[in-house]
């Protein structure tokens, strides 16, 4: 059988683009080069495409974008091309690609824009489809769509940018009349990497916290605050997923945000988590009947929280394309399920290849 082209796009205009080079480096290394030839497109920062001949350092680092053999490279929207267009001076080539895969981390990127194009080119792709990476990009969209499917959430409500600047006063008591108690948490409806989301323990932290996530999006989701255990299960497949064993998270600091996620050495993961088996095989369910709910294919983590004392399974968040990095908790978590990341690399590119699109 003759090796398949598979293009692996990493870095892009997002917040999460360092942690993006850290996944992608991850999935280059353990890709199987004996099945696929791989051809790397980069995505600065601002949102410059390359084709890229780094080697994995470089991509780490982020020095790749300063070779002076990138050429500008793109997906053809054409579905006639099949491939990515490579520029070099006033000529251009063309080289196939049979499946992409997308190793890209929030806006521009895990919210369906990429997937979109890729959708618009006919190209087979790793991971959710445009409609459900939009979706689950989106905290408020994701509530609405899950709490009318029956699945339990905190208790939340929203807000936007325009009716707080309008009035605030009214904007803070309705979201006070919705949620009841402090503290809450407040979080930009479209980000990730706990980037713009606050902990508002008293009214004047709460409008403090709004005007931070209106800094990232201008809708708001504010959610009651949740004590408890944060457990994550990844999900794999397309119409039959399966899920993982569950993990747990222990943050270092008082809630997951960027420092403990990505800077601290202090969080900690626990695989499998530090819960009883009938909770854990219950919130594997709920797993499957959101992703499915969604709408997702491929891939996604989906995160919770085991409320204290009630052991209550409360949904927190979808993420598509969840971080791929050797040492993060999607691939950890089939790793423990019995799949190392060269099949778990396999299986996904065999889900983009069955996936009609
Ligand atoms: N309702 C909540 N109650 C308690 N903690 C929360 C709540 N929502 C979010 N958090 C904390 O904030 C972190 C980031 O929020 P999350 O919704 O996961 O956003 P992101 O997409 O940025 O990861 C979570 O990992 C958790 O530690
Ligand atoms: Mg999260």
């Amino acid at each position: 059988m003759s090796k398949k082209n598979i293009a692996i796009i990493f870095g892009g205009a997002s917040s999460e683009h360092e942690v993006s080079r850290r996944s992608a480096s991850c999935i280059i290394e353990n890709i199987n080069r004996e099945k696929y030839n791989v051809i790397l497109i980069g995505i600065t920062k601002s949102g410059k495409w390359y084709l890229c001949n780094g080697n994995i350092k470089s991509i780490i680092n982020g020095s790749w974008e300063n070779r002076h053999d990138n050429l500008p490279a793109f997906i053809s929207p054409d579905t006639s091309t099949q491939g990515i267009i490579v520029l070099k001076d006033d000529n251009y080539s063309i080289i196939k690609v049979d499946a992409v895969i997308p190793v890209l981390h929030g806006k521009n990127g895990e919210d369906g824009t990429i997937q979109g194009l890729l959708q618009l080119a006919k190209i087979p792709f790793v991971g959710c489809d445009l409609l459900s990476s939009a979706t689950c990009m989106d905290k408020i969209d994701t509530n609405i769509i899950l709490t009318h499917c029956g699945i339990q959430k905190a208790k939340f409500t929203y807000t936007t940018a325009f009716d707080f600047n309008k009035d605030k006063e009214l904007c803070i008591e309705a979201i006070e009349t919705n949620i009841g108690n402090y503290p809450m948490f407040v979080k930009p409806s479209s980000a990730g990497s706990s980037v713009g989301v606050s902990k508002a323990n008293n009214r004047s932290e709460l409008i403090d916290a709004i005007k931070i996530a209106i800094k990232e999006d201008s809708r708001v989701l504010i959610e009651e605050n949740i004590e408890g255990q944060e457990v994550e299960c990844a999900i794999l497949g397309n119409d039959n997923p399966i899920s993982s064993i569950v993990g747990e998270i222990a943050p270092s600091n008082e809630f997951y945000d960027y420092e403990a996620k990505y800077q601290s050495e202090n969080s900690k993961l626990y695989i499998p988590a530090h819960i009883d088996s009938q909770v854990s095989k219950n919130l594997r369910e709920i797993a499957i009947k959101a992703y499915k709910a969604m709408g997702c294919s491929g891939l996604s983590r989906v995160d919770f929280f085991i409320q204290k004392e009630t052991n209550n399974i409360l949904l927190n968040e979808i993420n598509t394309f969840p971080g791929f990095t050797s040492i993060s908790m999607y691939p950890k978590l089939f790793g423990a399920s019995g799949i190392d990341c060269t099949t778990l690399i396999d299986n996904l590119i065999n889900l983009a290849l069955e996936r009609t699109l």
